[in-house]
């Protein structure tokens, strides 16, 4: 080993980014965490950095904050309202590791976050990325065809500057693009500080998620290629190594799934669209309930998902059962191995494993997180594992589909 990897100055050695430093994690949790890689970022034409935050329009963010703090364990650090001169909405900025949600609300009756919330009920409005350069990123994605919806521009106050600009991606969701190495505000100039007087139960956790692994998008009948080409030219994004080319089908409803992934594959979208079966599909009740293509679930790393899901389901989050016939397959114990936990230990609690030549991973689904049935979590905890679940797939999806049925939308 040579001075320089010992230093870390090597070219595409991982560089934590403030909010991971902030949250005590390190290179090395992080491989392990969302199966970070080396990256050199030189001839990057659309370098990302990582996740900056995930904005939701809900219809009550005051109440939704108080849901991701007591159920989620998230904290409270910034805020903007009529308070302090928004009179539009309410935003709630909220923490757990190195990852920030944002809750809007609209406050002001003619606000158009009401107009998204009553057309597609809660959901995500912004997969917001860390750029270490907007303006690069915006040229390259306009003659790449994306659509600006934000030109770059300064952002300013006390705090310092940030760099920010946006750009359209599936249905009405955007990626805002944000340069902030030149503030030190607690989210972006028109949010103030705030905490709340919440008080986690004695003995609770510091957090039940460390950081953002992945995020689905689902689309519209044959337009998952076209997305797949969108994140590669526009940009930058590759293709990860779980590719999957044919239809997962169950005996009722299929899916096509492909994922991208930016060079360091911090930010990691797999891309769904419905496939032609006997009944109608899970992606095709998202986007009917959506009413169009959006964001399906947000993958949460931990790294005790025992743990997490051992208090999730106390604070009362609900997640997919898992039939016992699930563990019981001896196909399912010969592929997945020894695993850190007994196999009964993972049933009692619903969680799934697969693994790959990599390694292995686990991980549960909840239930809708708002009363239409689209957006929901995963939790994933990684063990060398840089797949998505594939061997689960079908058990995942006769999970959901007895839920879709219970519904009246199979
Ligand atoms: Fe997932």
């Amino acid at each position: 080993m040579t001075d320089t990897t010992l230093t870390g100055t090597a070219a595409g050695a991982i560089e934590l980014t403030d909010a991971e430093r902030q949250a005590d994690l390190d290179t090395h949790q992080l491989r392990r965490l969302v199966g970070l890689v080396d990256y050199d970022d030189a001839k990057d034409p659309f370098p990302v950095t990582g996740w900056d935050a995930i904005v939701f329009v809900v219809g009550n963010a005051t109440q939704a904050a108080h849901y991701y703090m007591s159920a989620w364990g998230m904290t409270l650090e910034a805020y903007s309202g009529p308070e302090n001169g928004n009179r539009d909405h309410k935003a709630f900025v909220l923490r757990s590791g190195s990852i920030r949600f944002v809750l809007k609300g609209g406050v002001d009756p003619d606000s158009p976050l009401l107009d998204h919330q009553r057309r597609h009920g809660d959901g995500v409005v912004d997969i917001a990325l860390e750029v270490p350069d907007v303006d690069r990123c915006i040229e390259h994605a306009r003659r790449s065809g994306a659509t600006v919806v934000q030109e770059p521009e300064d952002l300013t106050d006390e705090h310092g500057t940030v760099r920010i600009g946006a750009i359209a991606t599936y249905g009405e969701t955007r990626h805002t693009l944000i340069d902030r190495s030149r503030y030190t505000g607690p989210y972006l100039p028109g949010y103030v500080a705030r905490t709340s007087t919440f008080a986690k139960r004695e003995g609770a956790p510091k957090r039940l998620f460390q950081a953002l692994d992945h995020i689905v998008g689902n689309v519209e009948l044959g337009k998952m290629d076209e997305w797949v080409a969108f994140y590669n030219k526009v940009m930058g994004f590759v293709n990860m190594a779980e590719f999957i080319g044919d239809d997962i089908a169950t005996d009722y409803s299929a899916l096509m799934s492909k994922v991208v992934a930016n060079g360091n594959h911090r930010v990691k979208f797999p891309l769904n669209e419905p496939a032609v079966a006997k009944k109608k599909s899970q992606i095709d009740e998202y986007l009917e309930f959506y009413r169009g293509p959006g964001a399906q679930h947000l993958a949460l790393a931990t790294n005790d998902i025992l743990r997490t899901v051992d208090e999730l389901r106390a604070n009362g989050v609900e997640f997919l059962a898992t039939p016992d016939s699930y563990y019981e397959d001896p196909e399912l114990r010969a592929r997945i191995g020894q695993v850190r936990a007994p196999i009964e230990e993972l049933q009692s609690r619903g969680i799934l494993v697969d693994r790959d030549e990599d390694g292995y991973l686990l991980q549960i689904f909840t239930r809708p997180l708002g009363d239409r049935p689209t957006v929901f979590f995963e939790l994933i905890e990684r063990h060398g594992s840089l797949g998505f679940g594939k061997g689960n797939f079908k058990a995942l999806f006769e999970a959901l589909e007895r839920e879709q049925d219970i519904r009246g939308n199979l």
